[in-house]
């Protein structure tokens, strides 16, 4: 099969001229023209292999053949809609249903998170009768009007944007530069009394709180993991007013976590939240997602005596690439991978917080991982133009690596599941260079002492301190900085 159709000129040319000119492409001032991927890796039209950090859709590996089989024997054999009856939506249905707490058993299969999250509204606009939503800042939740309504990602990007009167944006759950940190006694709860708050403003103007909706760990908002507890005290509020829980695991679920399969399930075993939506990894690049909720949420949307219909959603190709999908990460125990090659990466990122001035945190869970870049690890000036230059120099080696967050200063690592520790290895060694080239530029160095700033909150840290934060049972290296200069061109294992 020929992979390019036009020199790779043209494609830019005919895109600018008939694709929409706000639509967005992976490194604007120099795209790259992907052409054949396989496992974690992406091959460009002159055959140059790029490791895939980026692609979390990718979930079980570009082009996985047993995924690929699946959808073309069920396209050679049918594809119609789900008004017609057939085993593989039923059998999905059950696979899926197996991976989740027994009360979310009531599956819709839609086609995009986009639909799943607009899905998601009206199952608790309906259940509840309410009208009102709470998002948390820095949220990104689709790109259908209702939820560039809930998303602050969006439309904070806007500068005469008007808020919905009825969407109230919480503060993001982030320990490192929100408004409650580590050093705080219980940030869960102070987290979620402000959902509280928020709940009991919109009382008295007379609203009431449909749902409240976050994803189980924020991706755009900035790889921010949520305080343990957090979700149980929001649930407890929010049901206080007759208000669901959503949690949107578009990013986040299906085993990348490692040591759970949906991230949602890292808040402990007592939080199940009232409805889930997936996406993105669900049908590894093929359309396909999903909503899950309780059997009494889903008799509420039925009672309103409106059908409903999804043309493509649930199609027995899609399920067939479902299944496929779950008998990967089974097989090839794709979330134990993402245990313990997450841990591994986290490791390696952590010593480099230890060796260069400019990393200032690092956090995350299995292989969602987020390297938080700072000028400043006093008053955690964003160190924006470093995370966009690291991330275009990566490019020119040959890797593929997002910087996203408010101020797009955290390096996103959200591989396909499948990466390695090499793959780690030849990332992270490239990070340390480059870094090393940068604050030599900037006459950047380590300070011997670090001083958290945070208005009410302040402390003082070493860094070897510093490297506990966001402890997820995951050792970390205590090296010095001189061990690890003298490692510079080594394999970086801890
Ligand atoms: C957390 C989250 N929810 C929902 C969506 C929307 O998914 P889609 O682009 O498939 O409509 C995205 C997309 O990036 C997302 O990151």
């Amino acid at each position: 099969m020929t992979a390019e159709m036009f020199p790779k000129e043209k494609t830019i040319d005919l895109r600018k001229k008939h694709i929409g000119p706000s639509c967005k492409v992976f490194f604007s001032h120099d795209p790259i023209k992907i052409v054949r991927a396989k496992g974690q890796y992406m091959f460009d039209e002159n055959g140059v292999r790029y490791l895939d950090c980026i692609n979390n859709v990718a979930h079980v590996g570009h082009s996985h053949p047993m995924v690929v089989k699946a959808g073309a024997e069920q396209m050679e054999l049918l594809n119609t809609n789900s008004r017609f009856l057939h085993d593989n939506l039923v059998q999905y249905a059950q696979r899926l249903q197996a991976t989740l707490p027994e009360k979310l058993s009531v599956c819709y299969f839609v086609n995009s998170g986009s639909e799943a999250n607009d899905l998601a509204l009206r199952l608790a606009w309906e259940y509840t009768g309410h009208k009102d939503v709470i998002t948390l800042d820095n949220a990104y939740h689709g790109h259908v009007s209702s939820l560039i309504n809930i998303s602050p990602y969006k439309f904070h990007q806007l500068a005469n944007a008007e808020q919905s009167k009825s969407v109230h944006v919480a503060l993001s759950p982030d320990l490192y530069r929100g408004n409650y940190r580590q050093d705080h006694p219980d940030p869960a709860t102070a987290y979620a009394d402000d959902v509280n708050n928020l709940i009991q403003k919109a009382h008295e103007k007379g609203h009431k709180v449909a749902a409240f909706i976050a994803e189980s760990l924020q991706s755009c908002g900035g790889q921010v993991i949520p305080p343990a507890g957090y979700f149980q005290k929001v649930a407890q509020h929010v049901h206080q007013a007759g208000g669901l829980f959503i949690a949107d695991e578009v990013q986040v679920g299906f085993g990348r976590v490692g040591t759970h399969f949906w991230a949602f399930q890292l808040q402990g075993e007592d939080f199940v939240p009232d409805i889930v939506t997936m996406g993105k990894p669900i049908g590894n690049g093929h359309p396909m997602s999903c909503v899950v909720t309780t059997r009494e949420v889903a008799e509420a949307f039925k009672n309103s005596g409106m059908e409903y219909f999804n043309t493509f959603g649930g199609n027995p190709v899609s399920c067939a690439i479902g299944l496929a999908v779950l008998d990967v990460i089974e097989k090839e125990d794709l979330q134990g991978n993402a245990l313990r090659v997450g841990g591994y990466l986290m490791r390696l990122l952590e010593q480099q917080k230890e060796k260069h001035p400019l990393v200032g945190d690092i956090r995350g869970r299995g292989l969602f991982v987020g390297a938080e870049l700072v000028r400043d690890r006093v008053k955690l000036t964003p160190a924006t133009a470093e995370a966009q230059d690291i991330i275009y120099k990566l490019k020119e080696q040959h890797i593929l690596l997002s910087a996203d967050g408010p101020h797009r200063n955290v390096l996103k690592f959200k591989p396909p599941m499948c990466f390695s520790e090499e793959d780690a290895d030849m990332v992270v060694e490239k990070i340390d260079q480059i870094l090393t080239d940068i604050e030599k530029a900037l006459g950047l160095q380590m300070p011997s002492t670090v001083h958290t700033e945070n208005g009410s909150h302040k402390r003082n840290v070493q860094p070897e301190e510093n490297g506990c934060h966001h402890s997820n049972g995951i050792g970390h290296s205590r090296d010095t900085s001189q061990q690890h200069a003298s490692q510079q061109n080594k394999r970086l294992r801890p």
